[in-house]
């Protein structure tokens, strides 16, 4: 590795409270390997999804429910917060198969008046070494 990126890996180590380059290097591996697992269509994986929208917005609420009543194998659990006189924040915890998750989740996070959404992957931890 070049110098002067051991250097930034160092300090970005240290600023985020690492005691050695090595605990960095490997969360940094772990997450990559979570992320590259995840897009494997078959494999279960456990993830949130988070969504910002405006409930003023006509259709919008209705259109997530039945998206999300369809899936109800995939949904294990929401959250609904009212964020200001808009806009509402929903994270649903999702579990399943790859494909069907981030299926799902592309459909959410591309309905009309999602303004932000995304699906973020994570992991028991069962398969990687700690
Ligand atoms: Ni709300």
């Amino acid at each position: 590795m070049p110098p002067a990126l051991v250097a930034q890996l160092d300090a970005m180590a240290r600023a985020k409270g690492y005691r050695s380059r090595s605990r960095a290097v490997a969360d940094m591996v772990r997450a990559q390997l979570v992320e590259h697992r995840a897009e494997r269509g078959n494999r279960q994986i456990v993830g949130t999804i988070t969504l910002v929208y405006d409930h003023h917005r006509r259709g919008v609420q209705a259109l997530l429910t039945d998206i999300q009543h369809h899936h109800p194998h995939l949904i294990i659990s929401t959250l609904h917060v009212h964020l200001d006189r808009h806009h509402c924040l929903e994270v649903l915890a999702v579990r399943g198969r790859a494909g069907e998750v981030k299926a799902i989740a592309d459909r959410l996070v591309a309905t009309r008046g999602v303004k932000h959404g995304r699906l973020s992957v994570t992991t028991t931890g069962r398969e990687l070494p700690a």
